[in-house]
């Protein structure tokens, strides 16, 4: 079996609460701890001083495009990278595995927002952990993409090809967002971490038991994002930034009726493959997408409350990396126990989804 024997998690220090939030767009901390669950989150450097000098303007609108136009402070480099997040939590995993970069046989990443449009993510992370030949693999399947990533990776070890696997979910989604009433919508859900696990191919009854993966790719405007992307000619230019082209979108109520329906179709899915109910899960480590996401699949599958892990509160939703970041800390408070039987399940843009069953 291809067990977690470690995990590991990075924030960046700089914390955003909903009053600042509510000092740059038209929100308050009432309708977003109602709507989202969410209280405060972590955000890069970056963001945040961009955030206190957005609080402070008093023409918004124009600050917030003066950013999007020239950068901040006269500068367009980033303090903080995805890479540096993806970093910090691979090595936290590394260590309490007891484990070295040159131990690893493969590394599985997945990242919304990468440091650049290419080489991909996994790649970078690879270079910054000094090693010149582990293959590395980046996944673009946003939310859902740490679930994918477990996924490969212990088939690739169960065909043998692998003995030990780091799979990272590392996000820097901060700053794509207009936080002005243009982008409230989403500005107010998404923030940045970054989670890691060491798997290990290991004999025994304690693992991966089996994954759970889909996709529907006919939905493409209900999250989405063009960024960089070949949908503009050319990728990018002035004016994919004035058409706002070049900013996430999203049809919340079509996510939010998608998510939970997809979230339960694959946890009854996943238990029904090993004979399963839902009273046979110790643990339900659910992307923290949001609280009233988090509410509407346990109300509707009759899952104890005290069973699903939940610390949307405080990092908001940090896509990719938003199980392996709840695992880890379900881990560290004891919440997660030699022997129990874990689920996690994800859900995000395309829209893919998808679950894996553990026996810790
Ligand atoms: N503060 C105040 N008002 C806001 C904010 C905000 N931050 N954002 C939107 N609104 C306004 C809208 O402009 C709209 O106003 P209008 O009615 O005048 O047009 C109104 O609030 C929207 O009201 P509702 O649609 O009734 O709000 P709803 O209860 O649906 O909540 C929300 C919106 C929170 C986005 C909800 O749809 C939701 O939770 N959707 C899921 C989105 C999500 O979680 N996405 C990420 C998870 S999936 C993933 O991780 C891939």
């Amino acid at each position: 079996m291809n067990r977690i024997v470690a995990t590991g998690m990075a924030v960046p220090p700089c914390v955003v609460d909903n009053h600042l939030l509510a000092r740059c767009m038209t929100t308050s901390d009432e309708w977003i701890v109602q709507r989202t669950g969410i209280r405060e989150r972590r955000v890069s450097p970056d963001t945040y001083r961009m955030l206190q000098k957005l609080a402070a303007a008093p023409d918004k609108k124009a600050f917030m495009k003066s950013v999007f136009a020239e950068g901040l402070d006269g500068s367009i480099n980033s303090s903080l990278m995805v890479s540096d997040l993806a970093l910090e939590a691979a090595e936290k995993a590394m260590k309490n595995a007891g484990i070295a970069p040159r131990d690893l046989d493969c590394i599985v990443e997945a990242t919304t927002v990468p440091d650049y449009a290419y080489p991909h993510t996994g790649c970078v992370l690879q270079g910054r952990l000094g090693l010149t030949s582990t293959p590395a693999i980046s996944l673009q399947q946003g939310c859902a993409g740490f679930v994918y990533g477990l996924a490969i990776a212990d088939q690739m070890m169960r065909g043998g090809m692998y003995r030990q696997v780091l799979v990272v979910g590392a996000e820097l989604v901060s700053s794509m967002f207009d936080y002005t009433d243009a982008g409230r919508d989403m500005a107010v859900l998404f923030a940045d971490g970054a989670g890691a696990v060491v798997m290990r191919a290991e004999p025994g009854p304690r693992g991966v038991l089996s994954s759970h993966l889909h996709t529907d790719g006919t939905v493409l405007d209900g999250l989405s994002g063009e960024l960089f992307g070949s949908s503009t000619y050319p990728v990018v230019s002035q004016r994919k930034i004035a058409d706002d082209r070049a900013r996430p979108r999203m049809n919340g109520r079509a996510v939010f009726t998608q998510a939970v329906r997809r979230f339960k179709e694959v946890v009854r899915e996943c238990l029904a493959a090993h004979g399963l109910g839902i009273g046979d899960v110790d643990r339900f480590i659910f992307h923290q997408a949001n609280l009233r996401i988090l509410e509407a699949v346990a109300d509707s599958l009759e899952i104890p409350a005290d069973r699903v892990f939940k610390n949307v509160e405080r990092y908001g939703n940090t896509a990719a990396a938003s199980v392996p970041i709840a695992l880890h800390e379900a881990v560290q408070a004891g919440l997660v126990r030699d022997g129990d039987l874990v689920l996690l399940v994800s859900f995000g843009t395309g829209f893919s989804w998808g679950a894996t069953l553990i026996r810790w």
